[in-house]
């Protein structure tokens, strides 16, 4: 436990803008700090540190608190952990006392692991610094791949010596114990007692957590013939999920910051090739599959990743699921293939930074291009992988949550491909409905029944009601909540799937909203004529204006009838249509919410909170415009 005394010195030294500034990039908002919020991704800034008061407050996700709870939040570190980290920032010593309670040892574990791991990459620069052994074998491959020496000390390089048990030795002397070099994966250990290095006789590439701590090493081979496997890296630990963190991150994350975007190779030697030229917004995955947690992880410093593949193209169809992950995740993809028989490391090492630059520059592709040509051309005039071809791509879209961006990318590849973009999105529509399907139960009587949506009410009932949109998603509802959209899927579900009550704020519209849902949850639909013949006149007098010829002929269905009269065109559209009205609805009722926000005496939460109010206002008229656009 850390005694009282020490948590209170460590409180008072921790600086918060000093704590959060070595993660985010603070810049100067009257008496306060600003950034884009590290815990959810944005692009104005609505997190906010008050030096004066101690904390820090997002106005777009709602975290906040002091200098430890951003340390817990941001690593992910228990409270004592968080104090230890200060702590160690400003050189306060921590006498811990009464390792009684079990639960205090556990932690004190983690904190362990991260001790022996320090310790060893100390060890294994010291080794190929100040060592015979260290300098002519791994000083001179470092050499031959012409790594710099700022390069070997900014990534912390170094040799594990070719002994059975020189590190286990050097480290039981140092006073750890056997069981914590184990857990840390750094020696493994035979039944009868005999201790083996786990690293021997390689070059070791210390792998970093943002925080800048070494958590893991990846240790490579020397000799090309080998039989052994290039790479020995560490198992997971309790301080390193290899599926949580990319290689770089560290190094990195400032740049990523300032460029905007961040280059995602496969290697280490990529990423460090890179740094030697002048390139910095670099990570890699490490040769393993791209994971949510490391797209948000990026995600916490750039919406934008550039996929860097190796000019193999074997790797590349099995990483483009990485790609849809990306999409998924919000982000912005892009992806560049180097020329047969480079890895971004032996081509910028070829051709220089600039040209690299160059190079990426001129060839990157979004992901539907990309996609397209690497499929294009194994399919030749064959339909079915055409057709194939076609799924996969709008698969893609349909992970895209941005419907503006849904709308770009269902252009492009209809472009891209030589098709009417609406066939397109009833195919997508499709896919939406056999991936909704799946969460859809189905009862005793054989009929299919939608669950209730599970959708938080994190919003309260608005004060205005969008009408005009409100009215136009219920009465889609009314008129065509039975309409198949794909196979064994109806509108209503599509809706209720993607809504619920508390976005229709219009207490009529409301009412209609709700009791239709009431029929659906229980399988049934509401019977023929039920609104029309409502017992309440308001209900019943909106729905037999949606029912009135006029409504029919309005423009926009005129539209359709001349000019779009297939079936699944007119389905496309109107799916479109919700999509739009949904993401309008939303982010006007978000406005509202800054808007009432707005009255208050704090003149720098004023300044973010308009900020955001633009951002917002941005949005919807872009939302609006496209909604426009295709009615
Ligand atoms: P590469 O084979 O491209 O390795 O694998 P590299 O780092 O570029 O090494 P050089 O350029 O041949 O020296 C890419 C990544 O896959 C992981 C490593 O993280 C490596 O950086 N990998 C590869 C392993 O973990 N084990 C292996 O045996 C091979
Ligand atoms: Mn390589």
């Amino acid at each position: 436990m850390i005694p009282q005394d020490t948590v209170n010195q460590i409180l008072q030294a921790a600086e918060i803008s000093e704590v959060v500034g070595e993660f985010v990039n603070l810049k100067k908002r009257g008496a306060n700090l600003i950034a884009c919020c590290p815990f959810h991704n944005e692009k104005t800034p609505s997190f906010s540190v008050s030096p004066a008061k101690g904390i820090y407050k997002c106005f777009g996700c709602g975290k906040g608190g002091d200098s430890v709870r951003f340390i817990m939040d941001l690593e992910g570190f228990s409270y004592p952990d968080a104090l230890k980290w200060l702590a160690k920032k400003y050189n306060i010593e921590v006498k811990e006392k009464e390792f009684t309670d079990t639960e205090l040892a556990a932690q004190n574990e983690r904190e362990s692991l991260f001790i022996v791991s320090e310790f060893a990459e100390k060890y294994f620069r010291d080794i190929l610094l100040n060592t015979e052994e260290g300098q002519s074998i791994g000083g001179s491959y470092f050499r031959e791949r012409g790594f710099s020496q700022p390069m070997l000390e900014r990534f912390h390089l170094g040799y594990a010596p070719d002994g059975r048990d020189d590190f286990y030795r050097a480290a039981t002397g140092a006073g750890f114990s056997a069981e914590v070099l184990d857990k840390a994966g750094l020696i493994s250990v035979k039944d009868n007692q005999v201790f083996l290095d786990r690293f021997r006789g390689r070059v070791i590439f210390p792998i970093h957590n943002v925080a800048g701590k070494p958590i893991a090493f990846g240790a490579r081979i020397l000799k090309t013939d080998a039989r052994a496997p290039k790479y020995v890296n560490s198992p997971e630990t309790d301080i390193y999920h290899k599926s949580h963190i990319v290689y770089g991150i560290y190094q990195a994350k400032n740049a990523i910051r300032q460029k905007e975007n961040c280059f995602l190779v496969e290697g280490y030697t990529d990423v460090i090739s890179l740094h030697q030229a002048g390139i910095e917004n670099v990570v890699a995955s490490s040769g393993t599959s791209l994971t949510v947690e490391q797209i948000r992880l990026i995600g916490r410093f750039t919406d934008n990743i550039t996929v860097l593949y190796d000019g193999d193209t074997a790797g590349i169809k099995a990483s483009l699921r990485g790609i849809d992950l990306i999409l998924e995740e919000g982000l912005n993809v892009k992806a560049v293939v180097f020329p047969q028989g480079d890895d971004p490391d032996s081509f910028i090492r070829k051709v220089g930074g600039e040209a690299f630059s160059r190079y990426v520059e001129q060839s990157q592709k979004d992901f539907i291009s990309f996609k397209t040509e690497i499929s294009l051309a194994d399919i030749g005039n064959d339909a079915v992988k055409k057709a194939e071809l076609i799924e996969s791509l709008v698969l893609s879209i349909t992970k895209v949550p941005n419907p503006v961006k849904r709308q770009i990318f269902y252009q492009e590849v209809g472009r891209l491909l030589n098709m009417d973009e609406h066939i397109l999105i009833t195919e997508g529509n499709k896919l939406l409905g056999v991936q909704a399907r799946s969460t859809v139960q189905k009862n005793d009587g054989g009929k299919v029944t939608p669950l209730p949506p599970q959708r938080n009410l994190e919003m309260e009932v608005l004060s205005k009601a969008d009408t005009p949109q409100e009215e136009a998603l219920v009465k889609d509802l009314v008129l065509f909540g039975q309409t198949q959209i794909g196979e064994d899927y109806p509108l209503a579900n599509y809706i209720f799937n993607e809504t619920g009550p508390e976005m229709i704020a219009d207490p009529v519209l409301q009412a209609i909203y709700k009791q239709y849902r009431e029929f659906w949850s229980r399988g049934e639909a509401p019977p023929d004529r039920y609104f029309v013949s409502h017992p309440d006149p308001r209900i019943q007098e909106v729905v037999i204006d949606w029912e009135s010829p006029k409504h029919t002929l309005s423009r926009h269905w005129k539209k359709y009838e001349i000019f779009v009269p297939d079936y699944q065109d007119f389905l496309a559209e109107i799916i479109t249509r919700i999509n739009f009205r949904i993401a309008l609805i939303r982010v006007r009722k978000e406005i509202l919410e800054i808007i009432e926000q707005l009255d208050t005496e704090d003149e720098d939460r004023e300044i973010i909170l308009q900020e955001a109010l633009d951002k917002k206002n941005r949005e919807k008229k872009e939302i609006a415009e496209f909604l426009g656009s295709v009615l």
